[in-house]
């Protein structure tokens, strides 16, 4: 039977100035922005799409999944419509519309698309007051690098018009093609509609000893676990694959259907925000806990008791026990990556196992070309990201069957494969204080390894300020009489060995990135690290990463903020944050 051929519209628009991709996180704005500034989305869909050249554009495909946050129904059906009206070929969306980031990255790869769009703030809170986000996936199944995030910035600032297809309707819950004929164009528009689990389990299968980690959840000497979707993205995921493949019973998913504001809690997996599931850790019932972020790429890892690893930790670990998984028993270890603030535990598994570790900014797009060129097979980042070479994103339920993988195979409890790492490595006391300026999150302070204070008010001023704190403390560390300069604090003295702004070169294609981070190395291996954060758009939010090293295990017991408050006493020091913004500052480093 004949159907009607669906209308494209041109629709005159006016550019919006501030629709510049942050890199990896893509467009992040608070929802009421997307929702109530006229052609918000839209302006950026098409800027998106048109940074596509129109050749590639004709027929490819592209795979569309959202974290299921609020707005993400209006706005998938808005790129839908947009897409097919720039001459998309065909779109492979998951089921309702729900894709975690890495099933996203995962599908790309598994069937060549030319890229794709995930509608997520990552970690941020959801709902009419939270955030929401547009992110673009490049035909690797990464995040986009900072030329395409560019070049769609350049295209938004001038963009006039964008094409839509207003009365093209596609059914999200039916899986299977839908077809659609379109105006003026010679092919019809198709969608499929894919299981959100199914793809990605799959890989995971290649991956993993399934039979492995299902006798260490269900066997004689099985453990219970304790897994916090933290209602994002992840329900369907943990339930299908931890429960029903691999036997963990129903009841230790917890918080597993996606909810649009995810119960009013940020899905921010640390202690802050995962308290359920660390309190239910506390009880000593379970002996491994996990939380996933709302689009699944970062993760947390709890032992019994609420024992804490942190990532930086858990990338070391991981890294040296990577002969417990078949995948990297089959393609070798090639070596490893990690983000500049992340702690050196990584290097010094690296050098035992005599391979190089790639020093990256922050933001998992470094990744990519240093995993599609083979020189690396794991990376890692401080902000609960790990992932391998299976795909281009971090991946929170990789990581959490990894850790399952590694408690099979070496019959031990987290605590114990963290000490006995520590007793073979040494331990890399570490922690991370955010600096916000937002005077609404105040009662975030005194939040466990997250030390929040604040730089005045919400308003312009503040990010001058901390502007102009990196500036001068940039000149400070860089200047010549700064070198093997000596910082006493109580019984400590610290030598400063080497300072400078981070700066990296792309191995693969000599991309140079500029200014990602002030420096300070200490003779004993310690370090100050100042950056600002780049994946929040509503603060400017200044990050200080205090790291120091401890190889005697009878030193290893002490808690990190004790270790580390010397060295962020001399950050503060030098920083004079207390003086430039009033504030007495954190008490909180106890
Ligand atoms: C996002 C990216 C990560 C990156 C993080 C940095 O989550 O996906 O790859 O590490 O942002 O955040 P920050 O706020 O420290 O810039
Ligand atoms: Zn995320």
């Amino acid at each position: 039977m004949e159907r009607t051929p669906i209308p494209v519209l041109t629709v005159q628009t006016a550019p919006y100035e501030d629709q510049r991709p942050t890199g990896g996180g893509g467009l992040r704005r608070p929802t009421a922005l997307f929702e109530s500034q006229r052609n918000y989305l839209p302006n950026f869909v098409q800027s998106l799409l048109s940074s596509v050249d129109l050749r590639d554009r004709q027929g490819c495909t592209m795979v569309v999944g959202s974290d299921g946050r609020y707005f993400s129904k209006t706005a998938i059906e808005i790129v839908v419509q947009m897409a097919a009206a720039n001459g998309i070929g065909r779109l492979v969306i998951g089921q309702n519309g729900i894709l975690s980031t890495p099933a996203v990255s995962c599908i790309i790869r598994k069937i060549k698309a030319a890229g794709g769009i995930i509608l997520t703030a990552s970690h941020s809170p959801g709902g009419p007051g939270g955030e929401f986000g547009v992110k673009f996936e490049v035909a690797n199944g990464g995040p986009a690098p900072d030329m395409v995030s560019e070049k769609i910035y350049q295209i938004s600032k001038t963009l006039e018009e964008y094409a839509i297809c207003p009365d093209l309707r596609v059914d999200l819950s039916r899986l299977g093609r839908q077809e659609f004929d379109l105006e003026n164009k010679f092919k019809p528009f198709r969608v499929e509609i894919v299981d959100s689990v199914e793809i990605y389990l799959n890989l995971l299968r290649s991956i993993f000893d399934f039979n492995a980690i299902r006798n260490l959840l269900t066997g004689p000497n099985q453990i219970k676990i304790r897994i916090d979707a933290m209602n994002g993205v992840m329900g369907p995921y943990v339930r299908r694959i931890l429960c029903d493949e691999l036997g963990a019973p129903a009841n230790s998913a917890i918080n597993c259907i996606p909810l649009e504001d995810f119960g009013g809690q940020p899905p921010d997996p640390n202690l802050t925000y995962a308290t359920a599931l660390l309190e239910a850790m506390k009880g000593g019932e379970y002996g491994f806990g996990a939380a996933f972020d709302a689009d699944g790429d970062r993760y947390m890892i709890l032992g019994q008791n609420g024992f804490f690893v942190n990532a930086s930790d858990s990338l070391a670990i991981i890294a040296a026990n990577l002969s417990c998984i078949p995948y990297f028993r089959q393609m070798g270890v090639r070596g490893f990556g990690r983000s500049m603030p992340t702690s050196t535990a990584l290097d010094k598994v690296a050098k035992v196992m005599k391979v190089p570790v790639y020093e990256t900014p922050a933001g998992w797009r470094h990744f990519s070309n240093l995993m599609d060129s083979g020189r690396c097979s794991l990376c890692g980042e401080e902000s609960f990201g790990t992932g391998s070479d299976h795909l281009r994103e971090k991946d929170g339920l990789w990581a959490v069957l990894v850790w399952l993988s590694i408690l099979a195979a070496r019959k031990q409890s987290v605590e114990e494969i963290v000490r006995d790492h520590w007793a073979k490595f040494g331990r890399h006391y570490y922690c991370r204080c955010s600096l916000l300026h937002d005077v609404e999150k105040e009662t975030l302070a005194q939040q466990d390894f997250l030390l929040h204070f604040f730089l005045f008010d919400y308003e312009a001023l503040e990010p001058r300020t901390a502007y102009f704190i990196m500036r001068d403390l940039e000149a400070l560390i860089t200047d010549k009489s700064f070198s093997h300069q000596q910082f006493a604090v109580g019984n400590n003295i610290y030598s400063v060995e080497r300072t400078d702004s981070f700066e990296y070169i792309d191995p693969v294609d000599g991309t140079v990135t500029k200014r990602q981070g002030l420096r300070i190395i200490f003779s004993d291996a310690s370090r100050l690290i100042f950056r600002m954060s780049a994946s929040s758009h509503v603060r400017a939010t200044l990050r200080i990463y205090a790291e120091s090293y401890e190889k005697d295990p009878s030193q290893h017991n002490q808690e990190p903020q004790a270790v580390l408050s010397p060295l962020i006493a001399i950050a503060l020091k030098i920083s004079q944050i207390h003086e430039r913004t009033g504030r007495k500052g954190p008490t909180v480093i106890t």
